[in-house]
């Protein structure tokens, strides 16, 4: 299956700027070449283009919300479109907001295909927060909320169907902060989280077997990577670090185990800052973890 490389640089999501600069980032660190290496061939559809970042404080509870419904429309036009084509959609970020668009394009041909979908959020945080709980203001802490039918009407619609996901078609792994009324929240509408708490006790082998335990033939497997996952030892360009996440080896293990699925077929890489990079290392890492994730192995293959 060919490869579509979608741009997406948005810093509207979130705060604190640069994520933006992401996409251009994941080039210079070689991911084009690295899929091609594998044998994989790959389109790169440059960059969608969207409002620019107007950094406003948050107007009833929501930072940019106009700005962040535009890029996510686009969005969606764009992974929609490649998945039409047969192709996967690899959406270069840009902040977790884009998650809203992405994963609804998939949802939405899922949907059209009667295809089961399940989603691997592999994050720090559980991005589901709404405008009423919400310490900051930022849609790209809200993702997985609007995903689940939580959030304004723009972001939830988005796939045609509400809510786009039902919450045992999604599985968190990673997760360490986790804000108060997010806590009620993702309780409550019954996300599965594998916490750090999890991967320490169980392991990671053990945490990605019981999260992909019925992804198997025909299911469509959507990954959604926000780069804070990665300990920030390993990973310093986010501008959303929190200490304590999966090692090196971890995260490597994690991938391999996605990629043993055979089920991968779209794609989110996101909050990637190169504003608070060294030497474009986390780029980098991201680039290593993506080729075990499209099945580079050590010992197999080429
Ligand atoms: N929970 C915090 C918030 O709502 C942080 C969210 C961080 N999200 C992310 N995609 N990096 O602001
Ligand atoms: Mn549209
Ligand atoms: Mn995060
Ligand atoms: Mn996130």
């Amino acid at each position: 299956k060919t490869v579509s490389l979608i741009g997406a640089p948005t810093d509207v999501g979130a705060s604190r700027r640069g994520s933006s600069m992401g996409p251009e980032a994941l080039r210079v660190a070689g991911i084009a070449q690295a899929l091609g290496r594998l044998g994989v061939p790959v389109r790169d559809c440059g960059n969608i283009s969207g409002p620019a970042n107007p950094s406003l404080p948050p107007v009833d509870g929501f930072r940019h919300l106009n700005e962040v419904v535009q890029w996510n429309h686009l969005l969606h036009d764009a992974v929609y479109t490649e998945l039409s084509k047969g192709r996967l959609p690899l959406v270069l970020g840009g902040d977790h907001c884009l998650g809203i668009g992405s994963i609804s394009a998939v949802a939405r041909r899922c949907r059209e295909q009667g295809r089961l979908l399940r989603v691997l959020w592999l994050d720090a945080h559980v991005d589901f927060n709404t405008a009423a709980i919400t310490p900051s203001g930022n849609v790209h802490g809200m993702p997985v909320a609007c995903l689940c039918g939580y959030g304004p009407e723009k972001l939830v619609r988005m796939s045609g169907h509400v809510p786009a996901l039902s919450s045992e078609q999604i599985r968190q792994v990673g997760v360490r902060s986790v804000d108060e009324g997010e806590k009620r929240l993702v309780h409550e509408a019954g996300i599965e989280v594998f916490d750090m708490r999890a991967v320490d006790e169980l392991g990671m082998r053990q945490v990605m077997r019981s999260a992909l335990r019925d992804i198997d033939d025909g299911v469509h497997l959507h990954v959604s990577f926000d780069v804070d996952f990665l300990d920030p030892d390993i990973a310093p360009g986010v501008a959303t670090t929190v200490r304590g996440g999966p090692s090196y080896r971890e995260a490597q293990l994690c991938m391999e185990m996605l990629a043993d699925t055979g089920c991968l077929s779209s794609l989110d890489i996101v909050e990637l800052n190169p504003a608070f990079d060294v030497r474009n290392q986390t780029a980098e890492l991201a680039v290593d973890l993506i080729e075990s994730l499209f099945g580079k192995s050590t010992l197999m293959g080429r």
